[in-house]
């Protein structure tokens, strides 16, 4: 087995921290076998200065956390206040102090012998993790990244919709991902069945022509990104001009003046080709420097218009 790419941490399990060897789901569960848990990414950043950990967007993570499992007819083992909690006694627990990334889980368990039509809530036990640790900067930040177009197409609303954050449906991406890197390409664009632009495999796109910034509208068969709503406010307030979220055809992409992609692991990432089609100059375009400049000084605690986006973890 290859060695794991990102250093793992204690466990926060059903409640109790737990070393990560002996974090373990059943294989006789649904989510060992179907796939069938949901999920949130989350990051926090280390404000060197204040010597504290902020979780960023926590609320917003959680509230989408309970729409993924209504959605999903999930029952809840836990409350709203409880995964703040225990977001932040897992931070606490391993003594970060450092950015860190995490996922906090909720699956379903043992269901006994019976098919996929089963599982109303009260017929099967539901469980939660958090799992994650530190995830320093990364160098595409700076330098970008090459995209292609999938040949795969995105998930639809009717058949497993991508506003839900599912375990399962990183199977779509992960498709178009491997796609990608076998051709030589960092990561992919999904289209949606229409033929316009989805969302790329872990993260929104956004487009920059003639000083607009442009995203596919929410229901544009995406996940209804907690970054994307972040930056296109930040945009907003920095530019004073209204963003556009309206569909965007995959010949706006090669014509944009920038294009970048954002969500809790990309953070603000630029493209800098797609298809091997330089996008603008072939750099990082201001635009996206500048957002990716006020995204980082609101996630770490350095602006005071973003305090309460962020939950302190240490006292
Ligand atoms: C498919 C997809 N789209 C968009 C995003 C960005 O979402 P968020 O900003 O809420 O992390 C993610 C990442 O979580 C994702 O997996």
């Amino acid at each position: 087995m290859q060695a794991r790419k990102y250093e793992y941490r204690d466990v926060w399990m059903n409640g109790a921290i737990v070393p990560q060897e002996q974090a373990n789901v059943p294989i006789f569960t649904q989510t060992a076998q179907r796939g069938a848990n949901v999920y949130e990414g989350i990051r926090a950043y280390w404000n060197a200065e204040k010597q504290n950990l902020y979780i960023w967007k926590l609320d917003a993570h959680i509230k989408r956390l309970f729409q993924s499992m209504k959605i999903m007819r999930m029952t809840t083992p836990y409350t709203f206040d409880e995964y703040k909690q225990a977001c932040i006694d897992w931070c606490r627990a391993n003594a970060f102090r450092e950015d860190v990334h995490f996922r906090l889980v909720v699956y379903l368990g043992d269901g006994g012998p019976n098919g996929v039509k089963m599982f109303k809530p009260g017929e099967i036990e539901f469980g939660a993790f958090i799992t994650g640790g530190p995830r320093p900067h990364k160098e595409a930040l700076e330098n970008g990244k090459h995209f292609c177009v999938s040949s795969w197409r995105r998930i639809s609303d009717d058949v497993m919709p991508p506003r839900v954050k599912a375990g399962a449906n990183y199977q779509n991406s992960r498709l178009a991902s491997i796609e990608a890197r076998t051709n030589g390409y960092d990561d992919a664009i999904i289209l949606g069945r229409d033929g316009t632009v989805a969302e790329a495999t872990g993260s929104t796109i956004m487009i920059v022509r003639d000083g607009d910034l442009i995203t596919s509208p929410v229901t544009g068969g995406i996940l209804e990104s907690i970054t994307r709503k972040a930056v296109l406010k930040m945009f907003e307030r920095s530019h004073n001009r209204e963003p556009q979220e309206r569909p965007v055809d995959r010949t706006e992409i090669y014509i944009a003046d920038e294009v970048f992609c954002c969500g809790s692991a990309e953070e603000v990432t630029p493209i800098i080709s797609v298809d091997r089609i330089e996008i603008g100059d072939g750099k990082p375009g201001p635009i996206t420097r500048r957002l990716q400049g006020i995204y980082f000084e609101a996630a770490r605690g350095m602006s005071p218009d973003y305090v309460p986006e962020l939950t302190p973890v240490y006292a």
